[in-house]
């Protein structure tokens, strides 16, 4: 298993807590406004893990996949498989959306997931991803990079997870911002959104076209 789903497995029990806290209780919001922009139908929770993200999908078949097995088994959906976004174990054209939520960074490849999203996505299908990253340059992205530099390893300390939370902020800056990582694939990048203070979560919409590219 890659860096990124190892650390979920060791903070497994903790994650929804902590993530809920540190997004002041803002994380569910920051997903349904991707989730709201998706055609119903069947739905690819991509690195899903606790299951988080699945009051967001109210009268969709759910599918959730992630690497970390201890993540998956506190997740009370039914159809839950272990696996990794740059190799998904589906048939062409299974899903009618994909949504993936925070797992962008912890990816071994961008490219390769997008390749495979779209290839497991129907004609016409579309993606929905929100994630952490940096603010635009400029002052917000230094104020939030000196912010999190303190925040997050204390935050780690008190859960007693500061590895796992140094590993957070480390991932921040790990990948480009959403316009330059997620353009350039099969899929068409239809819009790009930011939200929370500073604007340091993005959201984002790829759709495949009705050809099928
Ligand atoms: C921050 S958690 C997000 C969980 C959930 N999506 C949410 O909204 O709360 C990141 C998840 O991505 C998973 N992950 C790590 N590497 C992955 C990969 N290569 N493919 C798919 N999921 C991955 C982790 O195991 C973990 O469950």
């Amino acid at each position: 298993m890659a860096e990124g789903g190892k650390v979920f497995a060791r903070i497994a029990r903790r994650y929804d807590r902590i993530n809920t806290l540190l997004s002041l209780g803002q994380d569910q919001n920051w997903r349904r406004t991707a989730v709201d922009q998706l055609p119903g139908g069947r739905i690819l929770d991509l690195g899903g893990g606790t299951g988080a993200a699945n009051d967001v999908f109210v009268g969709r078949e759910v599918v959730t996949l992630d690497p970390a097995a201890e993540m998956l088994t506190l997740n009370p959906i039914d159809r839950r498989v272990v696996g990794a976004g740059e190799h998904l174990p589906f048939r062409d054209e299974t899903f009618d959306a994909v949504f993936s939520a925070y797992v962008f960074r912890n990816l071994d490849s961008v490219s390769r997931t997008l390749e495979e999203i779209a290839r497991v996505l129907r004609p016409g299908g579309k993606a929905g991803i929100v994630d952490l990253g940096r603010p635009e340059p400029g002052w917000r992205r230094s104020l939030h990079r000196a912010g999190t530099a303190v925040v997050l390893p204390t935050v780690g300390t008190l859960a007693g997870a500061r590895e796992e939370y140094v590993y957070l902020n480390r991932s921040l800056d790990k990948l480009p911002p959403p316009e330059d990582m997620l353009g350039g694939s099969s899929l068409a990048l239809r819009k790009t959104w930011r939200m929370g203070p500073l604007g340091f979560v993005y959201g984002a919409i790829l759709e495949k076209g009705a050809g099928g590219s």
